[in-house]
């Protein structure tokens, strides 16, 4: 067995109930479907219910986590969030988690951010929390909606998810994910990706963001490699995916660094190395710090309930910006199922998924407060605003 260590024991996922095929986008907007699929790879895109927000995406993630495990809830006492949907500036949406998942009252919760980074810089935070608890649990959750104004080049890339995860010290060897305790990092600010607080949609400069990307993407594997020596290719790489094109663009600059240059050579490993996880993306779109962590998940579940110890490689990065690379091991832990979720959703037309994405956004105003909506699907839905006072119910 390998030594105990903190590790993800288990995870579980939500995504939105509804979806929006891509190449009706297209026609609405008046692109060439072929931009869509081949040149940002993106198939389809989650299109969030009313009433579903970052806190019921999360919620619901935890929920389900929780659910077949209450000695395990019992014994949490940290809870995170790392999110860049959050629906205060001051309450963090870990607090509605707490209370909608049933934690704890000795339990400390609290969001972490930095764009598609906070999942990532979260699970950091609570491992090294468990480390120094190993007797108690830590509920981590990635959540986030992705939302470009109607018409622009960021729109085709929108998705939304949540990924809880159970963190504690993995005795057994049968965590779902141990990362190594080495990590390399690249912390620059860049002005490529931004929200607002006085809009309810994201500002991209897309060039930049990419740009942004493989600059972070280099530093952090230098420093990775500064601090971990030399090490055999991982088996799989996962790499932060804000649209699958994304992906690509990154697996071939590292495996520039792995000596791999030739066209064909390229292909294979990326084949071999990240479409077993990048179907989650083309299907959901980007769900920004939920993003790698569901890339996770679709690995997990397209290797089967005994994935055997695959070592796995995964860089996070998050616009503004701060990139982390790290290695670890996918274990035997429950593998959540992404690709059922994702067959059960409804597919709405352009005009519905605008009506929705309305609907949404009407419920962020005080006086929006509904009497007996119907569930988000989520497994907690938003009621709407009251008295400024954001209201939440458990589905
Ligand atoms: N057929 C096939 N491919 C086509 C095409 C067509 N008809 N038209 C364009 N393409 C390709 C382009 O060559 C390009 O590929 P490349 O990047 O490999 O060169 C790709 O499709 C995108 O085309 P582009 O003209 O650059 O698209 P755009 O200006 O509409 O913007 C993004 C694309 C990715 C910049 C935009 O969708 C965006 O900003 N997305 C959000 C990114 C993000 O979230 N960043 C923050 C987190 S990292």
């Amino acid at each position: 067995l390998p030594a105990p260590s903190a590790a993800v024991l288990a995870l579980a996922v939500r995504v939105p109930r509804r979806f929006l095929r891509l190449p009706d986008l297209a026609a609405a907007r008046g692109a060439d479907p072929d931009k869509y699929r081949s040149g940002l790879g993106c198939l389809e895109m989650g299109v969030p219910a009313p009433g579903s927000d970052a806190v019921t995406l999360a919620a619901g993630a935890a929920r389900r986590l929780l659910a077949d495990r209450p000695e395990e809830a019992a014994r949490v006492g940290l809870c995170v969030v790392g999110t860049e949907s959050g629906v205060d500036r001051a309450k963090p949406v870990a607090i509605w988690v707490h209370e909608l998942a049933g934690l704890p009252r000795a339990c400390s919760a609290f969001d972490v951010k930095h764009a598609c980074y906070g999942g990532t810089a979260a699970l950091r935070m609570a491992l090294a929390w468990v480390a120094a608890n190993p007797d108690r649990r830590a509920l981590v959750v990635a959540a986030d909606i992705a939302r470009y104004p109607i018409g622009s080049p960021g729109e085709p890339t929108q998705g939304a998810g949540a990924v809880a995860m159970l963190v504690g010290y993995d005795g057994a060897g049968e965590a779902a994910w141990t990362p190594s305790p080495v990590s390399g990092t690249c912390a620059r600010q860049v002005g490529d990706f931004w929200q607002p607080l006085y809009l309810r949609d994201a500002r991209v400069r897309g060039r930049v963001s990419i740009e942004g990307y493989l600059a972070a993407l280099d530093g952090a594997l230098a420093d990775y490699r500064s601090r971990a020596g030399d090490e055999p290719p991982p088996d799989h790489l996962i790499v932060h995916a804000p649209f699958p094109g994304m992906a690509r663009k990154a697996h071939r600059q590292w495996a520039a660094a792995q000596g791999i240059d030739a066209p064909a050579a390229v292909a294979a490993d990326f084949r071999a190395r990240v479409a077993p996880w990048l179907w989650v993306n083309e299907r959901l779109g980007n769900a920004y710090a939920a993003s790698v962590f569901l890339s996770l998940a679709g690995l997990a579940e397209r290797l089967g309930p005994r994935p055997g110890g695959r070592r796995i490689a995964m860089f996070s990065y998050g616009s503004g910006s701060c990139g982390e690379y790290c290695t670890g091991r996918l274990g035997g832990g429950a593998a959540p199922v992404v690709g059922a979720d994702l067959d059960a959703r409804a597919a709405v037309t352009v005009g519905e998924y605008e009506a929705l994405r309305a609907e949404c956004l009407a419920l962020e105003a005080d006086g929006s407060l509904r009497d007996d909506p119907e569930p988000s699907g989520d497994g907690a839905t938003f009621l709407g605003v009251r008295d400024d006072e954001r209201r939440y119910r458990r589905d």
